[in-house]
């Protein structure tokens, strides 16, 4: 008989250890070393397996499952998308993730990942903006400043240098907010009235608003030549932010072109316009900025690639921390093949009591 070996923990990150381990590890440290793996794993784009994701509509929203592996890990994302919750006190997105050794199929760690995607989003973000933004890029412009954005904020300051940001929210106390939580960590904050003035002298614009429509966050005359566009918002079908004409005249990168045609601003051109994929300028196949005058735009939907990196750094934190918990969440008798004698001995031993 196989002697107990503990099989059925599996490490659990609840929010209050997810917090925490953020926190002993600094944000911007976190953010920066999460970046590290999810270059990586961009790096070796080709041993992924990759599919849009499976996405499931309603009137008011979106639940996604995001799996990928790379043939030794296996993860997968829970997310949802609810612009108009933020009105009932809830988050717009949510989400949750697990990952599993390929080997026995048994998972490894199921962590949060409301917290974790909002890291992971402005990590991949700034990861981006290496390759595309203007050299010495130090101002910002970020609008919609929700949940994701002090997180994106924080990304391309410790990744990039950002030092200036400029905020601008249709709802003031959201920019008043994050101005607020910011201030105190190094950064210029000018809260703007419109997102015309949000987007003066800023040599990268970071788009982060919640809206279940083909929204028109930014127009062409708003966008000046040699500027990088981090659309972070349009990630569903009929959800966009910027007007058909800015797509025109960029050059645009996208995680994997088969969800991004579906979901990211991309969905207003015609399917077989030219874009290029960001592993192949991170890989360095191709390049990203050619020239200061080229206007650059990260269509950023969010991949499972970057959510498999997300949790294979949590994993690897885990190792040197006790941020979790540990959960009885697989069933394992002594006896394989004896799982329904475990319940029988369960039974006798309620019984007993
Ligand atoms: N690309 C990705 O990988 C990725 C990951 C996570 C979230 N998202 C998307 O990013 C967006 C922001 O997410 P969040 O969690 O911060 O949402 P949130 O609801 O917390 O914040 C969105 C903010 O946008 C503001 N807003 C809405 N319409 C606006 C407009 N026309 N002009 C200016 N501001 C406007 C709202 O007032 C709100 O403060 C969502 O659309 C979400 O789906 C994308």
């Amino acid at each position: 008989m196989p002697v107990p070996q503990n099989l059925n923990i599996v490490p659990f990150v609840s929010v209050e250890n997810m917090m925490d381990l953020v926190l002993a590890t600094g944000v911007e440290t976190f953010l920066k070393e999460l970046a590290v793996y999810i270059e990586e794993d961009f790096r070796r784009w080709e041993s992924f397996d990759k599919r849009p994701r499976v996405a499931s509509h309603s009137p008011d929203g979106v639940i996604e499952l995001m799996p990928t592996s790379d043939g030794r890990l296996y993860g997968f994302k829970y997310v949802n998308g609810h612009p108009k919750n933020t009105r009932t006190g809830r988050q717009t997105v949510t989400a949750f993730g697990v990952l599993s050794d390929v080997d026995s199929g048994y998972p490894v760690l199921l962590t949060e990942m409301t917290i974790l995607t909002a890291l992971r989003t402005a990590a991949t973000s700034a990861v981006a903006a290496k390759y595309l933004a203007p050299r010495n890029a130090r101002t910002m412009a970020l609008i919609g400043n929700g949940a994701q954005s002090e997180f994106q904020a924080l990304a391309f300051k410790a990744l990039l240098g950002v030092e200036q940001l400029r905020l601008y929210d249709i709802d003031r106390a959201a920019s008043e907010r994050c101005a607020r939580n910011l201030s105190p960590l190094g950064l210029q904050i000018a809260v703007c009235a419109s997102a015309e003035e949000a987007v003066e002298g800023a040599e990268i614009i970071t788009t982060a608003t919640a809206d279940k429509q083909n929204a028109t966050i930014l127009t062409d005359n708003m966008i000046g030549p040699g500027v990088h566009i981090n659309a972070v918002g349009g990630d569903c079908p009929g959800k966009t932010e910027l007007h058909r004409d800015i797509l025109l005249r960029s050059d645009i990168f996208v995680e994997y072109p088969p969800q991004t045609r579906i979901e990211g601003e991309i969905q207003q051109l015609a399917p077989d316009h030219a874009v290029t994929e960001l592993w192949q300028v991170i890989s360095g196949e191709l390049i990203g900025r050619r020239e200061a005058q080229q206007i650059t735009l990260f269509d950023s939907v969010g991949f499972a690639t970057e959510d498999f990196s997300a949790l294979r750094y949590v994993r690897d934190k885990l190792a040197a921390s006790d941020h979790f918990e540990k959960l009885d969440l697989l069933a394992d008798p002594d006896e394989p093949r004896d799982l329904f004698g475990m319940l029988l001995r369960r039974q006798a031993l309620i019984s007993a009591v």
